[in-house]
């Protein structure tokens, strides 16, 4: 079962970016996590939020098994990609670095959390993992 493994904007510079609040993971770290966890991952990164929803367009009908996904900042604002996930109908679940809600205001506020399956948050590299193997236990189920 692939799954598809999806970083918004910014995630890329993980591991140099405030690694207090983010970690010390790179983004190959991240990806290389996932696939400990389930050696079917597929990476997709893109700082573009209109690339992002062609890709879960994409997913749609690609064969894609499941989904997890960190918008980074998207996460607050983006209605495109919200629609965009809503239409995915594959177990999503969404993570994050850090413990968002203990963070500024507005990074308290998710709008895509209303249409994906869970939330991880602040547990970095681990939470990635954790959202993996959900992920793969949730296909499994409704398979
Ligand atoms: C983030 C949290 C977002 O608020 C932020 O904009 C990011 C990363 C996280 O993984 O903690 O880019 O999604």
């Amino acid at each position: 079962m692939r799954i598809l493994l999806v970083h918004g904007p910014n995630l890329s510079q993980a591991g140099s970016r405030d690694p207090a609040v983010y970690g010390t993971a790179t983004l190959d770290d991240l990806v290389a996590a996932a696939r400990e966890e389930h050696p079917d991952v597929e990476p997709f990164t893109s700082e573009s939020e209109g690339e992002l929803v062609t890709r879960m367009h994409a997913a749609r009908t690609d064969g894609t098994g499941a989904l997890v996904v960190n918008p980074g900042a998207l996460t607050h604002y983006s209605y495109a990609l919200r629609d965009a996930l809503e239409m995915l109908t594959v177990p999503k679940v969404e993570v994050h670095l850090s413990q968002t809600a203990a963070r500024e205001p507005f990074r308290r506020h998710s709008v895509i959390s209303p249409v994906v399956d869970a939330t991880i948050t602040g547990l970095g590299v681990l939470g990635v993992r954790l959202a993996v193997h959900a992920a793969v236990c949730l296909a499994r189920e409704r398979a």
